[in-house]
């Protein structure tokens, strides 16, 4: 099928690759000049594994473009709308700027037939509005919501074989054959069984921002158990196996820690909640504001706690942070615990030295106050203590040994219960974790 995908951003350039690499002749269309160019070398402008690879792949088959002439998506069957709607600024509600622009874009292109394919995440109504606003200039072409559930990391993989897909669909002939062209166009992942539900528009709209606040509340659930057991002496990461062996539970998304960032889960609970007011049924998420403070309160958390192992002070304390993404294989700075703890403890006088393995150069921009090392032996010389805040591999398998050789006093702070506090005590560390003994 002939695809166009508006926004190429980590949505829209994993998709654009994922369909030409199904078969199809894809454009993407951006407005950024720079990653549109990179993007049309086989280039990522973001990392995320194994997209440049299918990128390059896709390319060389003549079936991917990347433009910023919007005009080229002129005489596609398909149009997906995987633009961003970041949190407004000052505001808890979702910006929908770039979805209406990209619609208005769009509009003189429809042709009868046309099918337009709602992919971001918007508040519930938005594709209602967007598909009065197609059929008023194209009655004969048909809108459907088709949210995206992908994970930063793990994103081509999610797109070529989702655990579900879900289309809003509106209970019309035109949505009924509209229907018909998306299962043509994932084809393969139905043939291998995926899952199904086609429903309206306002449930496909809700299913996302519902599973997004869902995983949001699983975290903010176990480090909420979390501050229970720094109480009590309890630790936080056997509740979770236990309680994570109960089917109903199960233990995923239950690691506790610094809690959650990136550009999900934070501005969709946010924006969930402003609609629901708007709806009139603010009560009804009362809890997500909750949700939002206990993730909010584990950042506190951890400075108070690098307070603590300095004796009291962290003033003129040299503090090395290990990890700067919002989670491993990414370099996505967007709301990241590791570099909002980094940036309080350099405000509150420590000297913090941050290392990543991959989100280094986008950290300098953001923080450039905060100093930076490639390596984490040089990120930790002479540190009187160590926070490691974000997971990745790497630093889970660090030899305790070796790093206490670098540091001044041997001090580290597991923000992701991840290392095994036996190995780094019996190497002389003073081990501290959050919501454990
Ligand atoms: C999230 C959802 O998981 C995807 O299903 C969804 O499609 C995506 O948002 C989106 O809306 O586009 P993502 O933001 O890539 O995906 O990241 P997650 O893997 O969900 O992790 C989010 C944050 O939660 C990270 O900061 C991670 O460190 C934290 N987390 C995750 C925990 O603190 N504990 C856990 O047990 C799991």
């Amino acid at each position: 099928m002939r695809i166009s995908v508006f926004g190429c951003g980590y949505l829209g350039a994993v998709h654009a690759a994922c369909m030409a690499s199904l078969g199809h002749d894809v454009v993407g269309v951006d407005v950024i000049e720079d990653h549109v160019a990179l993007l049309g070398r086989g280039q990522a402008p973001f990392f995320e594994p194994g997209l440049p690879e299918m990128l390059q792949e896709a390319l060389a088959t003549g079936r991917l473009e990347f433009t910023t002439d919007a005009s080229r998506a002129a005489g596609c069957d398909v149009h997906f709308v995987c633009v961003g709607t970041p949190q407004k600024r000052g505001e808890n509600a979702a910006d929908l700027t770039y979805v209406r622009t990209a619609l208005t874009t769009l509009l003189p292109m429809l042709r009868a037939g046309d099918v337009v394919v709602g992919k971001s995440t918007v508040p519930v109504g938005t594709g209602e509005d967007l598909r009065e606003r197609i059929v008023e200039v194209q009655p004969d072409a048909e809108l459907i919501w088709n949210p995206e559930f992908l994970r930063e990391g793990f994103a081509v993989q999610d797109t070529l074989h989702p655990d579900r897909f879900v289309y809003g669909v509106s209970d019309t002939g035109a949505g009924r054959r509209a229907a018909g062209v998306l299962d043509e166009v994932y084809a393969a992942a139905l043939a291998d069984g995926t899952p199904k539900i086609e429903c309206d528009l306002a449930t496909a709209q809700l299913v996302k921002v519902a599973a997004n606040s869902f995983l949001a509340t699983k975290i903010s659930f176990i480090n909420a158990m979390a501050e229970l057991c720094e109480a009590t002496g309890a630790d936080v990461t056997m509740l979770a196996d236990a309680i994570g062996h109960d089917a109903r539970i199960g233990r995923t998304f239950l690691n506790a820690g610094v809690g959650f960032g990136g550009g999900c889960l934070p501005k969709d609970i946010r924006a969930f909640m402003a609609r629901a007011g708007e709806l009139g049924v603010d009560q009804a998420l009362s809890f997500l504001r909750e949700v939002d403070s206990i993730n909010m309160r584990r950042r506190v958390r951890m400075v108070d706690l690098a307070r603590e192992v300095c004796g009291g002070s962290i003033v003129g304390r040299r503090v090395a942070v290990l990890g700067a993404a919002f989670k491993p294989d990414s370099d996505d700075i967007r709301d990241p615990p590791a570099l909002s703890v980094a940036a309080q403890m350099q405000l509150q006088g420590a000297h913090v030295t941050v290392t990543d393995p991959q989100a280094l150069d986008n950290a300098r921009k953001k923080w450039p106050e905060l100093a930076y090392e490639t390596e984490v032996l040089a990120a930790v010389a002479e540190a009187e203590a160590v926070l490691l805040l974000t997971e990745w591999p790497e630093y889970v398998a660090l030899d305790p040994t070796v790093v206490k050789q670098a540091v001044a006093v041997p001090r580290i702070i597991d923000g992701r219960n991840c290392l095994d506090p036996r190995a780094w005590r019996a190497a002389g560390w003073t081990y501290r974790a959050l919501g454990r003994p």
